[in-house]
């Protein structure tokens, strides 16, 4: 969709050294550098790696939900031929207390959750330790636990900040005047349930020692970010530790942070002395590895007789562990999304016997923008104004909460495009009346939205002796595309051809760069990259002439005072999605027929993986809408479907026609490239376009996700057969 453009058109304000001639490698759909490597099955993952002497482990998960561990025998599981430890609380070395709690695994005899791992077998075979973990007899003294969130739970409080660091509650002008000044108003609980997170490649780390150096290949979303972590949890000078992470087969947040098995592993090859791999199993992966809090969600909305908003309140009740806080920023997009002169948004928390929530793609926007954008349909039904008129109509000016300007801002040009492209022009807003054979069809659209973030990052730029230039930043390609599109921004920067341009990622020894997490990483590394490249290349041209040194030339860059001199304003990227929906009036069952999703995130890098995010996330919305769910269990406190035959995503026979386009958005604002994250914001929006076309189609309302069967068995059509 943009041609590659100079990056002089895109001038960042604090990005040093004159662009240089533009080689077109920016803008070109450039297929993955690795996908060779990786199809061939020559890329390894964490797992894979094969120390010499390395030993198996595999952890022990709790089978209380809340208690304590009064005795552990391991007689039985010792008599396992090859089994080398068995470890507990009671017999695993100390740890250095860090801010997670999730990660002082083995120092307490407390069980917080079900699932959480309690002891540790290690063994010359993975047989063996799988067998041996079988046997060891754990003795619990258990207490009565609550696993179970309500919206009216006594232990319900508000906590100092939702994630990352947003204040939990917000009040702008009296939303109770707004709603009794409103011509219509519509007041409406909806409900998320937990999700959970599902990398192709669960969470694996091999760990080795040697005297007190420590290295680990690992399945994460930043080698640098873990291997701090990791010093901090065994005391260790940083530099003693080394995170190495070329490929990770996937993360959508759960890898964003060290998981236990990064430190059960760590601690396991000390005892032992000897390297040690673990893998969190797939069932294991319910309880250690975060999820997707469940969400109870108010929507109060008020509007004059034009469908201009009067007020907005969202107000959320969300749930956390009692091992740490995690608290989601499930209101926080509102903030910002329309204008409205009184608005107000709230998030409580209770923290039940429960796994520890976390990140999960776009925590906060994607359960958020499921109840707002499914309000703002049932105020435009309410109203008797078409859904994308009435969001032209609450259009901001400025950010209505901070008051900056938007650095740019897509969503009615997405809207537009979107309405031409999907084909919404005459629609009849009457639900259920269309129909084909024995199926309803129904329309719905919603807004998109993720923030535009940025951190500071390091990188180092070499012309080698032999030619060619190696690029290298501690980024972290989790199967998105990272090591592609850093490849066509160092190429751009040094005004080379991308087959000149290697780029090291994936390694904490590699300049210290933040994590692959809130879509920044390619705005994050790329700044870090385009700044070391330009170095790179003014100095090559100028002093050297245009000579590379015997030995190379290296120029190494750190962004982060760019990044913190960039002018306040505010950086979001918009989209607008449509779906068609066609519901079975015998069985229930809803096809989504059509997705059709157009986004305005600035620049795009390289328009296949870009495609590759956005599909993926709105096919990741989809499953949101119809199929996701993690059914706790109230009495055992545990998720009851942790697999992958319980726990339905959306696979390739759910998907009909799913498209993915973007708008031309050049926005001078936000980084060296121009561009914004595109990892997220296509899960942001899907579900409640789904649920709005399952209105339209039929005539019911969902505000409880996902979508069943038995919330449509009783559609009828119109005409009343
Ligand atoms: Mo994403 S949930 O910020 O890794």
């Amino acid at each position: 969709m943009m041609a590659a453009t100079p990056a002089a058109a895109t001038p960042a304000a604090a990005t040093p050294a004159a662009a240089p001639p533009a080689t077109g490698a920016i803008g070109v759909p450039l297929a993955r550098i690795e996908a060779r490597e990786k199809v061939t099955g020559a890329a390894r993952y964490a797992y894979e790696h094969q120390p010499d002497e390395v030993a198996y482990a595999t952890a022990v998960p709790a089978t209380i939900a809340r208690g304590r561990i009064s005795a552990l025998d391991a007689a039985a599981a010792m008599e396992v031929p090859g089994v080398l430890a068995v470890l507990w609380h009671a017999t695993a070395p100390r740890l250095q207390p860090v801010a997670d709690g999730e990660l002082a695994v083995l120092q307490s005899g407390r069980v917080a959750y079900r699932g959480q791992f309690v002891a540790l077998v290690v063994a010359e075979t993975l047989e063996a330790a799988r067998e041996a973990e079988r046997l060891v007899a754990i003795g619990y003294e258990p207490e009565e636990h609550d696993s179970l969130l309500r919206e009216d739970h006594p232990g319900l409080y508000a906590p100092e900040t939702v994630n990352p660091s947003f204040p939990a509650a917000t009040s702008d002008g009296d939303v109770e005047a707004g709603l009794r000044a409103a011509a219509v108003a519509i007041d409406k609980t909806y409900r998320t349930p937990a999700l959970h997170n599902n990398a192709m490649e669960p969470h694996a780390t091999v760990a080795l020692w040697d005297g007190d150096d420590l290295t680990c290949w690992d399945s994460n979303q930043g080698a640098p970010a873990h291997r701090a972590t990791l010093a901090q949890v065994f005391g260790l000078d940083p530099a003693r530790v080394r995170v190495i992470s070329p490929h990770v087969g996937g993360g959508f947040g759960s890898k964003g942070s060290p998981r236990p098995q990064l430190v059960l592993a760590a601690l396991a090859a000390r005892v032992v002395a000897r390297p040690v791999k673990l893998a969190v199993t797939r069932r294991q992966m319910w309880a250690v590895t975060g999820y997707r809090t469940p969400t109870i969600q108010r929507l109060r909305l008020g509007a004059d007789a034009e469908g201009r908003l009067t007020a907005i309140a969202h107000d959320v009740v969300e749930q956390t562990s009692t091992v740490r806080e995690f608290a989601e920023q499930t209101a926080v997009a509102t903030r910002m999304m329309y204008a409205a002169p009184n608005r107000s948004t709230s998030h409580r928390l209770v923290a039940l016997d429960v796994p520890t929530p976390s990140w999960m793609r776009a925590p906060g926007e994607c359960p958020g923008m499921f109840a707002l954008e499914s309000a703002v349909d049932e105020l435009a039904i309410a109203a008797g104004i078409d859904p994308i008129e009435l969001r032209v109509r609450n259009e901001p000016e400025v950010d209505p909460h901070s008051g900056h300007r938007f650095s740019s801002r897509g969503l009615i040009a997405c809207l537009r495009e979107g309405a031409e492209r999907f084909g919404w022009a005459g629609r009849d807003p009457a639900p259920g009346v269309r129909r084909e054979g024995c199926r309803l069809v129904g329309t719905g659209v919603a807004a998109s939205t993720y923030p535009v973030y940025r951190r500071g990052a390091q990188a180092f730029a070499r012309a080698e002796p032999g030619g060619g230039f190696t690029v290298g930043v501690g980024a972290a390609d989790i199967g998105t595309g990272a090591r592609t599109a850093l490849t066509q921004i160092a190429a751009d920067a040094l005004g080379a051809g991308v087959d000149e341009v290697r780029v090291e990622l994936g390694d904490s020894a590699l300049p210290r760069a933040p994590v692959a997490g809130g879509s920044a990483g390619t705005a994050s590394w790329g700044t870090a990259v385009v700044k070391a490249c330009r170095a790179l290349r003014e100095r090559l041209d100028g002093e050297h002439g245009g000579v590379v040194p015997p030995d190379g030339l290296r120029a190494d860059a750190d962004s982060e005072q760019d990044v913190a001199d960039q002018e306040p304003m505010a950086r979001h990227a918009f989209g607008a999605q449509f779906a068609e929906v066609k519901v079975d009036l015998d069985t229930g069952e809803t096809e989504v027929s059509r997705l059709l999703g157009v986004f305005g995130v600035g620049r795009i890098v390289n328009p296949r993986t870009a495609r590759s995010q956005l599909v993926g996330g709105m096919t990741m919305g989809m499953g949101m809408a119809l199929l996701e769910e993690s059914v706790l269990d109230p009495q055992f406190g545990d998720y009851v479907n942790h697999d992958l035959a319980g726990y339905h995503v959306a696979c390739n026979a759910d998907v009909r026609d799913i498209q993915a386009h973007w708008i031309d958005e050049e926005d001078p604002h936000l980084n060296p490239m121009g561009s914004k994250g595109i990892g997220e914001i296509g899960i942001v929006g899907t579900a409640a376009a789904i649920a709005n076309a399952v209105h339209h189609a039929t005539g019911i309302r969902v505000r409880e996700l996902p979508i069943r069967l038995d919330d449509l068995l009783w559609a009828e059509a119109a005409d009343g057969s």
